[in-house]
């Protein structure tokens, strides 16, 4: 008997990766992708494995408590993968209740629908969380598992909150469960909101580059096919109970990130070298801007034995080519209520 797997938030950028590998990976495991396909929700993500026999999908809600009651009766999984969330800082800053709904209520919801209808003693419930739970650093160290929660986004505060809730059904119900937190990720089917899928985009229509502040603020990015394969091994292999902290050992200033992007995408476009980093505007500041992230993700390493298959150089380059050969999903996702989001947010520019 094949074992159902319900991951939640398939159809989004980390997702879908998610999705890929485990159909492709685990003929045993019937994958459910549960989404309710947002703005950031995108079946033609899927469309290479949407026809395989162990994939299925489900629109629905996760602030629909019902609903997911009733499709976890239906499928009572094994394991449950958690990514569906809101995951933009800046709308969380201009929206912070949906992210209560659908980061908090949705966890909780889910949490309950898996302790009614699966074997939690033994099944799995992975909530795929961000290193934004731990705040910001300053120009040393790293976050651990013990660093203690310091959200300071909306954005941030709704996945530490829904955190301690996994955590507390571990505590209080013995749900088996686990948590990972990640840097981020950097890779195709990435939302154009996002720093570097944005980027891309404006550089290729010549449109200006909106770097906050002084763009000195500092990432540590991962390729997204090692964060799906980090959290194959949580999953599978992960303590219960535990946390876990991913991320690529590659700390870049967003603005010698931007530059770099500039560089690569002269050379790709056939543009003189340095126009594209003309269009560089340095904007008004994010709100509350977290200075600097990077991860010590040496618990994951030295315990499940991963690391990152994918040097940044290479990484980046596969992405910057994906979306300049993946004109027509770019065309789609900016097209609609996009446009609305980016005057808003950005003005005409
Ligand atoms: P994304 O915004 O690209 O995708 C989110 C997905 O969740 C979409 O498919 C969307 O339709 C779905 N979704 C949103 N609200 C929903 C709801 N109410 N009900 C059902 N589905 C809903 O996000 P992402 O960047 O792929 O991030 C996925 C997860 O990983 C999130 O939980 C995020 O906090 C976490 N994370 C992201 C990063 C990163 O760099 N992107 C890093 C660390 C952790
Ligand atoms: O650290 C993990 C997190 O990484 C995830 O939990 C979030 O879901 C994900 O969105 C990401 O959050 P960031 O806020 O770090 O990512 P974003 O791409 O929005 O911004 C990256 C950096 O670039 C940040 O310092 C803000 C800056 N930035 C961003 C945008 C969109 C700009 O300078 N200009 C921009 O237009």
């Amino acid at each position: 008997m094949p074992q159902n797997i319900i991951i939640t938030g398939g159809a989004g950028f980390i997702g879908s990766h998610v999705v890929r590998l485990f159909v492709n990976k685990y003929p045993n495991y019937n994958i459910v992708n549960l989404d309710s396909l947002t703005y950031a929700g995108n079946l033609e993500n899927l469309k290479d494995i949407a026809e395989k026999s162990n994939y299925f999908f489900e629109k629905a809600d996760i602030r629909d408590a019902d609903l997911l009651q009733s499709l976890f009766e239906k499928y009572k999984p094994a394991g449950v993968i958690h990514l569906a969330a809101e995951s933009h800082v800046d709308r969380s800053i201009s929206n912070p209740i949906e992210f209560v709904t659908t980061n908090v209520v949705g966890t909780v919801n889910l949490l309950n629908a898996f302790r009614a209808h699966s074997d939690m003693q033994n099944g799995r419930f992975y909530h795929v969380s961000t290193d934004e739970v731990y705040g910001t650093l300053g120009d040393e160290g790293k976050f651990t598992e013990t660093t203690p929660y310091s959200p300071n986004s909306p954005y941030s505060a709704s996945k530490a909150a829904s955190d301690h809730f996994v955590r507390a059904y571990h505590e209080t119900y013995k749900m088996s469960v686990v948590i990972s937190n990640c840097s981020n990720n950097y890779g195709s089917h990435h939302f154009p909101e996002k720093l570097i899928p944005l980027m891309i985009n404006n550089i290729k229509n010549n449109k200006s580059l909106p770097v906050y502040g002084k763009g000195e603020n500092i990432r540590d990015w991962l390729f997204v096919e090692d964060h799906a394969l980090a959290i194959d091994i949580i999953f599978h292999n992960g303590r219960n109970g535990e946390t876990y902290n991913i991320g690529g050992n590659n700390e870049w200033k967003n603005i010698d990130l931007v530059k770099k992007l500039c560089e690569i995408m002269d050379r790709k476009l056939g543009r003189a070298a340095g126009e594209s980093e003309k269009l560089i505007t340095y904007v008004t500041d994010r709100a509350g801007h977290d200075f600097r992230y990077a991860i010590d993700a040496s618990k994951l390493m030295n315990e499940l034995g991963w690391a990152p298959t994918v040097a940044f150089d290479e990484g980046f380059e596969k992405t910057i080519d994906w979306y300049l050969a993946n004109e027509e999903w770019l065309t789609n996702v900016t097209s609609g209520a996009y446009k609305h989001y980016y005057a808003d947010m950005y003005g005409a520019g």
